[in-house]
């Protein structure tokens, strides 16, 4: 029997305030508002922010059709539509569907599998052991560090050279102020016009010309690069490689990578501050795979409890906790009605605090993951990279940067929180990370 759809009620309505309805609560802390009306609702409801109106689904059900099942009810190019209008890249891999995406993913993949990584790894450990070794009692501000360690990784790695620190902050700025307001809707376009926009714009626009005409005229092609992918992409489909497209590209890593992995290193070493009583064990874990110098591959790929714990922050903090799509076409969702064009969230992550896939999901707990209990490897239920189509292209890359760089801190600092934990709380702008009140002091450790 097929259903009506046009006959089936809309998904319940989130109460809020008159005219700002829930917008002050989603900008505060959109995850904790979403998780609670899930816990209160289920799986499917509306909220209303001032003159927005999304469609909160949820659950396992939502993330299998997210994965597999339904993909092609959701669509991404909607929600990036004004930005990649407004800066000429109608062809940027996170914001199109179909062919085109699957193409530009089909040239990527290579380059961001493991195979691939293993040679870049080695390139990852300089960046970090380099920084550390300047951490001689050393007071730093987490999240500024952070996004600078993130940029340099990724662009050594992926780029072969490193942006300067007022490059990354440009960068970093500009994206953030667009995609508040051509993406998220949060900030009104005035914001173009503030002057420390024009500034940090300008220096991110030179740093991308430079970027591109780097690689193009570069004399060792020893180190393929991934704009070398972009490239040969562009040969293969022109039309789907325009000159606008190309340059947001050379920045896509940047985007998709500083504030997502930074975010979540944050969390990380909050937690490590947060459970002192684990840091013996991982440190033993962490001096044994030093024994022959740094550690290669496999050996960070046998590191059981430093991974059980990077997996748990990312359970407990994902910073890409939902995901906004739009409806492709109409569709019933546990008995409501979707209309296409409905402005989607897909809380793709309220299973990481579900106690039939994670018991006592509130407990901190590095075991999970090990066997037999697996319990991220349960389908459909752990998606701190996404879900679909889009999932993180460099979930890989990341995981061995995480990897990479505790193994290091851990190794060579002590650390302490200048600032009492119970002072710190989560912000959104829009990724998550600790308020920017997180000190941390770090000293050598004797080896
Ligand atoms: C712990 C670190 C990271 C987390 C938690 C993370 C999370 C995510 C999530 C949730 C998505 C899906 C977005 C969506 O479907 O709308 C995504 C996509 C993406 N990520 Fe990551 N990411 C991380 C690191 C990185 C890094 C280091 C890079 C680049 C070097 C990167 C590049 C991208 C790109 C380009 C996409 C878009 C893929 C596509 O549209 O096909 N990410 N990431």
């Amino acid at each position: 029997m097929t259903t009506d759809i046009s006959a089936l009620p809309r998904p319940p309505l989130v109460k809020g305030m008159p005219i700002l309805h829930s917008l002050v609560p989603i900008l505060k802390n959109p995850e904790q508002f979403v998780r609670q009306k899930y816990n209160d609702m289920g799986d499917v409801f509306r909220v209303r922010a001032f003159n927005r109106e999304l469609t909160v689904m949820a659950g396992i059900e939502a993330n299998k059709w997210m994965g597999v099942e339904k993909r092609g009810l959701f669509t991404s190019e909607i929600n990036w539509a004004e930005f990649t209008e407004k800066a000429n890249c109608p062809h940027m891999l996170i914001g199109v569907d179909g062919e085109c995406h699957s193409y530009q993913r089909k040239i990527l993949k290579p380059y961001f599998a493991k195979k691939s990584l293993v040679d870049r790894l080695p390139m990852m450990q300089e960046i970090i052991e380099k920084q550390v070794q300047s951490f001689d009692n050393k007071v730093v501000s987490v999240n500024p560090w952070l996004k600078n360690l993130m940029s340099n990784q990724v662009g050594y790695v992926m780029q072969g050279r490193e942006a300067t620190q007022e490059e990354t902050d440009a960068f970093m700025f500009t994206q953030n102020t667009i995609t508040n307001i051509w993406m998220f809707k949060r900030w009104p376009s005035l914001a173009l016009l503030n002057p420390y926009y024009l500034r940090a714009k300008k220096v991110s626009d030179n740093f991308r010309s430079k970027l591109i005409a780097w690689n193009r005229d570069r004399s060792s092609k020893s180190l393929e690069t991934y704009m070398d992918k972009i490239e040969e992409g562009r040969k293969g489909k022109p039309e789907w490689f325009t000159d606008g497209d190309v340059e947001a590209h050379a920045m896509l890593p940047y985007v998709g990578g500083v504030d997502t992995a930074g975010g979540t290193h944050c969390f990380i070493l909050y937690e490590l501050l947060n459970h002192p009583e684990l840091l013996p064990r991982l440190r033993a874990e962490v001096d044994e795979a030093y024994a022959n110098g740094s550690p290669d591959h496999e050996t960070l790929d046998g590191m059981n409890d430093l991974h059980g714990f990077i997996l748990e922050c990312m359970r407990l903090h994902p910073t890409g906790f939902a995901l906004n799509r739009n409806a492709a076409e109409d569709f019933e969702f546990g008995n409501y009605r979707i209309r296409k064009g409905d402005e989607l969230l897909i809380f793709t992550t309220a299973t990481h605090m579900d106690e039939r896939y994670f018991p006592e999901p509130n407990k901190f707990d590095i075991e999970r993951y090990r066997e037999p209990r697996n319990e991220h490897r349960q389908r459909h239920v752990y998606t701190p990279f996404g879900r679909g189509p889009h999932t993180c292209v460099a979930a890989t890359l990341a995981e061995q940067q995480l990897m990479v760089n505790f193994a290091t801190l851990l190794r060579y600092t002590n650390f302490e929180a200048e600032v009492p934990l119970e002072k710190l709380k989560k912000k959104y702008s829009p990724v998550a990370f600790m308020t920017d009140n997180f000190t941390v002091r770090f000293s050598k450790r004797s080896v």
